[in-house]
């Protein structure tokens, strides 16, 4: 079971969309941000295309729209041996070398809790342009691997990757963490800087979710 690194393309959008749906899975914050999508993403096989897969449209627009944005997963070349799906995790990252614009504020499209996306990443948004205002940096966006496959260190491969680039350009990391990832990114070298509280209840979640902002410094 070898695990290899590779750079993603378009081709492997509904795959990601399958991943990140099915590692997610249903929790009580992705139902009060997605309320009518969070089902039909989860069903979405990863071989369908991605014009009948909104998250994959949505994650190639992304792509197309933004030069700095990469997409690296890890295959298992068994599976690949095997003619079986074999990406197994995926993460997308912004490689931001010069200073950025303030990210300005998004739509949210069908499917979505406006009011409950504008209040979380909104709101991890701004305190991100805040923090690296006229500053370049790496921005983690996102991270995820297939439950069947977590734990065999593709989402540390998928790091050191996004850890070569900084380090390459002399530039610091940044990510907002999940409480899953954060024991994973600390072993990576994140410290947290700060934490973003959001309040669910209105929409049945937690009144405290907690999301750590961790920064890796660029090393010296
Ligand atoms: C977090 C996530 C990406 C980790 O993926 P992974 O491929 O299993 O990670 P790795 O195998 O590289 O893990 C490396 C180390 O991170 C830590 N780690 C990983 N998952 C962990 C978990 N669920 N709980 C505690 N520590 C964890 C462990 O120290 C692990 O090393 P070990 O297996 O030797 O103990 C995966 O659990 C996931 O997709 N979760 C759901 C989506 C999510 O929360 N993504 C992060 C968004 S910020």
């Amino acid at each position: 079971m070898v695990l290899k690194v590779l750079p993603a393309t378009e081709a492997d959008a509904p795959r990601a969309a399958s991943i990140e749906s099915i590692a997610y899975g249903p929790n009580p914050i992705s139902n009060a941000l997605f309320p009518t999508t969070t089902s039909s993403a989860a069903s979405s096989s990863s071989s369908s295309s991605s014009s009948s897969n909104p998250r994959a449209t949505q994650l190639i627009d992304q792509l197309r729209a933004d030069p700095s944005c990469r997409w690296v997963k890890v295959i298992d070349t068994d599976l690949q041996a095997r003619g079986e799906e074999a990406m197994v995790s995926f993460a997308k990252w912004f490689i931001w070398d010069t200073p950025q614009p303030p990210a300005p504020p998004q739509e949210w499209g069908p499917g979505t809790n406006p009011e409950a996306c504008e209040m979380f990443f909104g709101g991890m948004r701004e305190r991100r342009n805040a923090r690296f205002a006229g500053k370049p940096f790496v921005f983690l966006k996102l991270l995820h691997t297939d439950p069947k496959h977590q734990r065999r260190g593709a989402a540390s491969m998928l790091l050191k990757w996004g850890a070569q680039e900084a380090d390459r350009l002399g530039l610091d990391s940044y990510l907002e963490a999940s409480p899953e990832g954060r024991p994973l990114y600390e072993k990576s070298g994140f410290q947290v800087v700060d934490t973003f509280v959001a309040d669910f209840s209105k929409w049945g979640g937690p009144a405290e979710h907690h999301t750590a902002l961790m920064v890796r410094p660029a090393s010296t």
